[in-house]
């Protein structure tokens, strides 16, 4: 139950102090009705105490805090609670008790109660209880140890630099505290393309130095893991060969293991990619995926380890004339045979999407088909197809459609999750930037990665709303006109960029702004095959019989282009471009309007913004204004060359007669 608005007792002034790298945990001038002490059990751990402390005094003030105060915060841990879930009550005597049910389960009360004070929420009568639904809430970074991201558009690596690891204690405290306070529990620092020097991250002279940040992340009860190379045991120490069924290579990596829990005892595990896009791995050794990943199970088991193996295998050197193949249906293929056979400490790591964090694509059919193998659901938080950190972009808005995709037997993704998916990860969207993510208001997207993990059926609107007067203060312009300009934004990306669930159309390599025949005639996999007459695959039953690989139910919905959500018509259909869409327009006309309305609406994101002007601190204004310029350069850049691509393909003219060519 929320507790009971008393919006009036709280001034909440953001701006003054305002810090672009505190995102969400900014400082409040706020006037509090009465002084606190503050009490706790000794079980408590120290840093859910500091958090209290601070996290009050930031937003009400120094004078917050009284030793001779009447009523009192106590922190105390109950074990009745549900694993790491907390209850922040009011006491009945002014003050209000967090109980957790463990050291981080304080913590996150902690979190929880400065989030609802900070959001203009009285905690008079509070009684908030809550527990995570996932019980596995995992960052992944693409970090290099050459200080390089992977994918990466807020500047370099927090953690490595130089081939080795470095890093600002200060800023990495500062990262672990934002972490926790969304949730999160655990961390891979490096990319899982794990090339060169990556690979010595599990040496025995890097162990202690990567031991040295999984200690200040244990701090906030977020464990570290590490992305691995699976033929480490032939790379660091020329064994003959990583076969997992060749002994050597076995106890190679149970002494691995043991080394590392040595310097870093409640290490996470391994994040594993095998067998895709030029990396080698177990099948490539003629062994089966379950073989590759429980021989590194057996050698985590012993220290509750767990492995996170991921299931982004498919053909990456297509002939593109032969339309027998089809990538999506690749990891189905390759995993569902191999139900039941994975080792208990495995997690079968799944994308989202079939195809590869697409603007828009359809639930990848292998999230909830492993009935006997337990599955983490991998989102990318980072906006590689999805505007760089350059165009706004709410992924809160694309996750709340993820979750609620059918999973069959009329349960939504978000029923599945904690259950059959044990694990949720991001694939990060920080670095080195002052602001942690470049475009100020991508922080919204790591925000919403943690809450949503916490619990899958938040609302992307409550989420964003609670971000905004977290980061901007409760200022009545901004929380009215924010969060709707936030939440929009993908449908706004999505209009110039991938209309009726085309995806694809990007520059190759980089990923950002058009190129409609970019991917088309190379070798992986990723085709629209537009031709003068029609555009889209066809993935029914008739075609390459993807959609066979959803429960019957889904699949019948899918099959038929009336029944199937117009959004995915392009990623499940065939058509002509003079097909009728429930709008009455054609195909053609509405991709032209589409990439039209596209540019407007950033426009008009841009009015909006600049109406803000008074009311967001000078620093963030600044750099989203610039930003919002660069989104319009790329937004008529879609425009102009997507219509114009098929304006000649078809040449069929814009009904409306606006201009076309460039
Ligand atoms: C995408 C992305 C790569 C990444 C890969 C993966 O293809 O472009 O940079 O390595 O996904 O998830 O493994």
């Amino acid at each position: 139950m929320r507790p009971r608005q008393r919006r009036e007792a709280f001034i909440i002034e953001c701006g003054a102090n305002y810090k672009e790298h505190f995102a969400w945990l900014q400082p409040c001038g706020n006037a509090f009705p009465h002084p606190l002490r503050l009490v706790s059990s000794a079980d408590v751990p120290a840093i859910a105490i500091d958090e209290c402390w601070e996290g009050m005094k930031r937003i009400f003030g120094e004078n917050i805090w009284n030793n001779e105060a009447a009523s009192a915060i106590s922190l105390e841990i109950d074990g009745s609670l549900s694993r790491e879930g907390y209850r922040a009550a009011s006491d009945g005597a002014g003050g209000i008790r967090v109980s957790g049910a463990d050291a981080s389960g304080v913590i996150y009360g902690v979190f929880a109660l400065l989030r609802e004070l900070a959001c203009g929420r009285c905690f008079y009568g509070a009684n908030v209880e809550s527990s995570p639904k996932v019980p596995l809430r995992i960052i992944n970074h693409w970090d290099r140890t050459d200080g390089t991201i992977e994918r990466g558009y807020a500047g370099d690596s927090l953690f490595f630099k130089d081939g080795g690891v470095s890093f600002d204690v200060a800023r990495i405290v500062e990262y672990a505290r934002l972490l926790a306070s969304i949730g999160i529990n655990a961390i891979v620092v490096n990319n899982v393309n794990v090339n060169g020097n990556d690979i010595r991250l599990i040496s025995k002279e890097m162990i202690p130095e990567v031991a040295k940040l999984a200690d200040i992340f244990r701090v906030y009860g977020i464990r570290l893991a590490l992305s691995v190379h699976f033929e480490s045991p032939v790379m660091l120490d020329c064994l003959p060969s990583a076969d997992p069924l060749d002994e050597n290579a076995i106890s190679w990596w149970k002494r691995k293991c043991e080394e590392i829990y040595r310097f870093i005892p409640d290490f996470a595990g391994f994040l594993v990619k095998v067998d895709s896009e030029f990396r080698g791995g177990p099948q490539a050794l003629g062994r089966s995926q379950a073989e590759g990943a429980n021989m590194l199970a057996r050698a985590l088991q012993p220290f509750g380890g767990i492995v996170w193996w991921r299931c982004f295998i498919y053909n990456n050197l297509q002939d593109w004339r032969d339309s027998s193949i089809d990538r999506p249906k690749a990891p189905y293929e390759l995993f569902k045979p191999q139900d039941g056979l994975f080792d208990s400490n495995v997690m079968l790591q799944v994308k989202n999407g079939p195809s590869d964090f697409q603007v828009r694509e359809p639930n990848s059919p292998l999230l909830g088909a492993m009935k006997h193998t337990k599955e983490c659901l991998e989102l990318q938080i980072t906006q590689e197809y999805t505007g760089h950190q350059i165009d706004l972009y709410s992924l809160a808005s694309q996750w709340e459609e993820v979750f609620a995709f059918p999973s069959g037997s009329g349960r939504a993704l978000s029923d599945l999750m904690g259950d059959e998916i044990a694990s949720i990860a991001g694939v990060a969207n920080v670095g080195l930037d002052d602001n942690w993510t470049g475009h100020t208001l991508a922080q919204a997207n790591l925000y919403a990665f943690g809450r949503l993990a916490w619990n899958p059926r938040l609302s992307a609107k409550d989420v964003t709303e609670e971000w905004v007067k977290l980061t901007f203060g409760l200022d009545k312009k901004v929380n009215e006109a924010l969060p709707d300009m936030i939440l929009r934004s993908r449908k706004v990306y999505e209009k110039y960029n991938s209309p009726l669930g085309l995806g694809w159309m990007v520059n190759v390599a980089h990923h950002y702004g058009p190129s409609p025949e970019g991917y088309e005639f190379t070798k992986w996999g990723t085709y629209h095959r537009a031709s003068c007459k029609a555009i889209g695959i066809d993935r029914t039953a008739k075609g390459t019989g993807f959609t066979r690989q959803y429960s019957a139910e889904i699949a019948r919905m899918l099959e038929d282009a009336r029944t199937c959500p117009e959004e995915l018509l392009l990623y499940f259909h065939r058509l002509p471009y003079s097909f009728e869409l429930k709008s009455g327009e054609t195909l053609l006309q509405h991709i032209y309007d589409a990439h039209f309305e596209g540019v407007e609406d950033v426009e008009a994101m841009i009015e909006l913004w600049r109406r803000l002007e008074k009311h967001i601190p000078k620093t963030a204004f600044a750099s989203v204004s610039k930003r919002l310029e660069m989104q319009l350069e790329n937004a008529k850049e879609w425009r102009d060359v997507i219509n114009t691509y098929f304006f000649r393909m078809t040449g069929i003219p814009d009904k409306r007669r606006r201009k076309i060519y460039p």
